[in-house]
């Protein structure tokens, strides 16, 4: 009997590990590939038409302005900015305030435009696929509905980022963009640095460097604060940025997440952040 106990006991702990190791960076490299390679296919709202005017090469920590002109030559904004998900994301850029150390408070009207940018995303092809890769790997369960809930959780959540006050979140961090007393911090996302650049906010010095597929590293000014070296993926769709930083936050979280697309090395940072308890995400970038 007490032998039997033992063995079952030992078998249940066994499954357990399994399961946490299924659970924990099952995805090889090689699986990351052909997953992220197959999702970059999928992007059917894919703004390829966009095209950047790099100008003069930036070097990181050089305060000159190597570009007279804007980054974004062409941009076919009333085409692809009146998508679905592009509207929906377009509805949330207003809603933060960049300032580090302000406190942010959501009102009623802007919760809905965040449910009403998820429902857009979790139409597409590409939220789709995603859901079903983290569902085998075991990051997530089979309903739809859980999904929308971590995704909440990881890029909508207020937490506070050194301080006290909830004045950050994932999706204010990378896809609008803060700044502290010194910098530009975050702002990882084409569609708000082309707006942005619209609206007089923000000025483009240079590039540092420009990769296949679509990846860039630039220096800018916003809001009269530097940005050294900012980098993005442009023409992606707002739900292709979303779905690639958070496989990588979920499977490397705070590692290099390496794979490739059509052969091209990516590298992807993604940062978790535990202040205020729970999961959230930091940050997500090109590296
Ligand atoms: C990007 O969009 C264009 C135009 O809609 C389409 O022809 C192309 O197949 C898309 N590219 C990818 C990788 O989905």
């Amino acid at each position: 009997m007490a032998v039997d106990r033992l063995s079952m006991a030992g078998g249940l702990k066994f499954m357990l590990l399994l399961s946490v190791a299924i659970g924990c960076d099952a995805a090889s490299n090689a699986e990351l590939s052909d997953f992220m390679t197959s999702l970059w296919h999928s992007d059917v709202n894919n703004a390829s038409s966009v095209r950047v005017n790099l100008q003069g090469h930036a070097s990181s920590g050089s305060a000159t302005d190597h570009a007279t002109g804007p980054l974004f030559s062409s941009v076919n904004d009333q085409y692809y900015f009146s998508r679905p998900t592009y509207a929906a994301l377009i509805q949330l850029l207003d809603n933060y305030n960049h300032v580090i150390g302000d406190a942010e408070r959501s009102n009623q009207n802007e919760d809905h435009e965040v449910t009403l940018f998820l429902e857009a995303i979790s139409k597409t092809t590409v939220m789709q696929k995603t859901q079903q890769f983290l569902k085998q790997q075991g990051y997530v369960g089979v309903s739809l509905a859980e999904f929308d809930t971590l995704l909440r959780q990881i890029w909508f959540e207020f937490y506070p980022r050194h301080g006290q006050t909830r004045d950050s979140c994932g999706f204010e961090h990378v896809f609008v963009g803060e700044t502290d007393t010194s910098e530009v911090i975050g702002f990882h996302n084409w569609i708000q640095f082309h707006l942005q650049e619209q609206k007089g906010n923000l000025d483009y010095r240079g590039y540092i460097f420009s990769k296949q597929p679509r990846t860039l590293g630039t220096q800018f000014t916003w809001l009269s604060k530097t940005k050294s070296l900012g980098t993005f993926m442009y023409g992606t769709s707002p739900e292709l940025d979303m779905a690639m930083f958070t496989v990588c936050y979920l499977t490397r979280r705070n590692q290099l997440c390496s794979f490739s697309v059509d052969g091209h090395p990516i590298q992807l940072k993604t940062f978790d952040i535990t202040n205020g308890g729970g999961h959230h995400l930091g940050t997500a970038y090109v590296n």
